[in-house]
């Protein structure tokens, strides 16, 4: 009995070195360790033994079944470790590989340039207000003194959603929502999306303006001066040349336009600047007394100005931009050098 039990456990042994996976090594220890394997076999055959021999053939029996699990775990392990080594030499890991960047997204130039624009403004005592994309023809026009067949629409390719609706050509309708809803004195600026139909190297159907207007007692053309020079000379450095040149809006009077020197070309005229050597960056006048009388304002009382300022222009000629169109082509070599 002794003798076919160290046998046993001697086979046992070598079956597990045998194994080279750990299913295999599952199936030699169902073998001998199982409920139907050979040393459990044996153990079940102590009854028949004379009572004298039991005590020891039963202590003999598990020891070597401990020996045996001992051996088996053992083996399990090894196996685990063969199997990672052997991984970790095929996957062929360089750990001093550069680790791949997650880029950040960053604030487009227009979204940029917008906020700049608004910061001067706010230091000026500006507040910042917003209105619809999606306009009504009463805000968009007629509240601004451009009655429904007036020829002053023509200056406007305008998309019309219904008779009644259109896409904001200009950030102005926000003059005449914010004065229906805050009695004078008001000093604010509106950036946002106007639309227009319009498509060269100077316009896009879809770009931005920023509005600004004061309403006050006694403000005049000086201030609207003041204001429009202290933000381009803070916005544009003190050396860029300003000029304003009479114009028409229905909405002011009087009113101008306001040009800055061509950056692209210092002046010399380029395709750019159609050749002038100026670039027209905003419109601005005194706010006419017809658009008083829409917002209930009284005209005898109070006075103000506004501007609206093309947001594109300005950060065409800051950073040198020589093609509006490339602010939304939304290639990437061109937007990360902002
Ligand atoms: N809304 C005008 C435009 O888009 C610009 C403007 C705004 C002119 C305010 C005068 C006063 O052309």
């Amino acid at each position: 009995m002794k003798d076919k039990l160290n046998k046993i456990e001697e086979a046992a042994l070598q079956s597990a070195v045998a194994a080279v996976t750990e299913v295999e090594l599952q199936q030699v220890r169902a073998r001998y360790l199982g409920r139907k394997g050979e040393i459990t076999a044996v153990m079940k055959g102590m009854g028949q033994l004379i009572p004298e021999e039991r005590p020891l053939v039963g202590a003999l029996a598990n020891e070597v079944k401990d020996r045996l699990e001992a051996a088996f775990t053992e083996r399990q392990e090894g196996l685990r470790q063969e199997l990672m080594q052997q991984s970790l030499a095929s996957e062929k890991l360089d750990v001093t590989l550069p680790g791949r960047v997650q880029r950040r997204g960053y604030k487009h130039p227009i979204t940029q340039v917008t906020e700049e624009i608004v910061a001067i403004f706010a230091a000026l005592g500006f507040g910042v207000v917003e209105g619809p994309e999606i306009e009504k023809d009463f805000y968009n026009f007629e509240a601004l003194n451009i009655p429904k067949d007036h020829p002053a629409r023509d200056m406007q390719d305008t998309f019309y959603v219904t008779e009644d609706v259109v896409l904001r050509t200009h950030t102005s309708p926000v003059q005449v929502r914010t004065m229906l809803e805050h009695e004078p004195p008001v000093r604010v600026v509106a950036p946002g999306t106007v639309y227009r139909r319009d498509s060269d190297i100077t316009h896009s159907p879809m770009f931005h303006q920023v509005e600004g207007f004061l309403v006050d007692r006694k403000v005049t053309f000086g201030d609207l001066k003041g204001i429009l020079t202290t933000f381009i000379n803070e916005f544009f450095g003190q050396n860029v040349d300003v000029r304003f040149r009479p114009s028409f809006f229905p909405f002011t009077e009087p009113s101008a336009e306001v040009d800055i020197q061509c950056v692209i070309c210092g002046g010399s005229g380029c395709r750019v600047c159609g050749h002038s050597g100026w670039l027209e960056i905003l419109g601005s006048g005194m706010i006419d007394p017809e658009v008083f009388k829409s917002v209930n304002y009284d005209p005898e009382l109070y006075s103000g100005f506004a501007f609206g300022m093309g947001i594109e222009r300005v950060a065409m000629l800051k950073y040198g931009v020589n093609d509006l169109r490339l602010f939304f082509e939304n290639d990437l070599r061109f937007l990360k050098q902002f």
